[in-house]
């Protein structure tokens, strides 16, 4: 009996391994050591305006974040500018208001505009909607070290053009080693120079890539320092509970158990 679930069990395990690895055309995903990882990680707040900056002026043209009110760029945690900048920032984007029947410039209670290219997917939840980390064998075991990789997977198609392209059917296709397929109908975005940073830091391809995304990230979940913070309290709370409920729990049973013998 148990010989023969012991077979049906490998044989299970071979099969399962062995048809994920078939379906398994992912892409090359690197790990990111970004400092918003582990329970005590945080945003890096001029990252995230960094990738504001990114955003604004090169995915944007494409890409849409309809789910993030502009208000959230003021959020401490977040990019934090201030009001003013904010106000400033979503005034230059225009929003069609109904009751006006008329286009107005935005307010920072708006939202983010929708994306201006139908093909581009909104970026608002991808650094969540997405998983960098599959392995070994599509077993997943690698979400458990290096976390699910979401963001590591959105830098790393930022970075992974080979500069090879096809057309098939009309659409330019350009080889990207990181998405799944190997083909993707979004040009290289990214180029050398390209940002021009206020704060000095470095515009090469991979840091332009990775403040892009933190920024992403931060669109996906806002609230992660809040979160991580509630969850810290949360354990010391329950750590002093615990002391306190066994103390208690000692007392209480101490006049049946009695006085502890003393060792003349
Ligand atoms: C010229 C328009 C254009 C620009 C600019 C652009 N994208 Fe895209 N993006 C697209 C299109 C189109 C797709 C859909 C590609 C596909 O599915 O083949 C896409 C897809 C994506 C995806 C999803 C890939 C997936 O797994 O489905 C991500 C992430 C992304 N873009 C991020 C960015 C970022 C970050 C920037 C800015 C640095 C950017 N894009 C700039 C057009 C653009």
């Amino acid at each position: 009996m148990f010989r023969k679930i012991a077979i049906s069990a490998v044989s299970a395990l071979i099969l399962g391994a062995g048809s994920a690895m078939a379906a398994g055309d992912e892409g090359h995903v690197e790990d990111v050591a970004f400092s918003f990882e582990g329970p005590f990680g945080t945003y890096d707040e001029h990252q995230l305006q960094r990738g504001l900056q990114v955003y604004t002026e090169v995915c944007s043209a494409c890409h849409g974040l309809k789910f993030v009110p502009i208000r959230a760029l003021a959020d401490k945690g977040g990019p934090h500018l201030p009001e003013d900048q904010v106000r400033a920032y979503a005034a230059e984007m225009e929003i069609f208001d109904a009751e006006l029947d008329d286009f107005r410039p935005r307010k920072p209670t708006d939202h983010f505009p929708p994306h201006g290219d139908p093909n581009a997917p909104d970026l608002s939840l991808m650094a969540k909607a997405r998983a960098g980390f599959h392995g070994p064998a599509g077993t997943g075991i690698n979400q458990f070290v290096k976390g699910i990789g979401g963001p590591e997977y959105i830098a790393s198609l930022l970075k992974g053009y080979t500069g090879e392209e096809k057309e098939e059917a009309g659409t330019t296709f350009y080889e990207n080693t990181a998405f799944p397929g190997g083909w993707i109908s979004m040009a290289p975005p990214l180029y050398e120079d390209q940002m021009e940073y206020q704060d000095g830091h470095s515009n090469s391809i991979e840091n332009v890539a990775e403040d892009v995304t933190a920024f992403l990230m931060w669109t996906a979940e806002p609230k992660m320092m809040a979160r991580k913070q509630a969850g810290f309290t949360a354990v010391i709370f329950l750590s002093v509970l615990s002391v306190l409920l066994y103390l208690t729990n000692k007392r209480i049973w101490s006049a049946v158990k009695g006085p502890k013998k003393k060792h003349v």
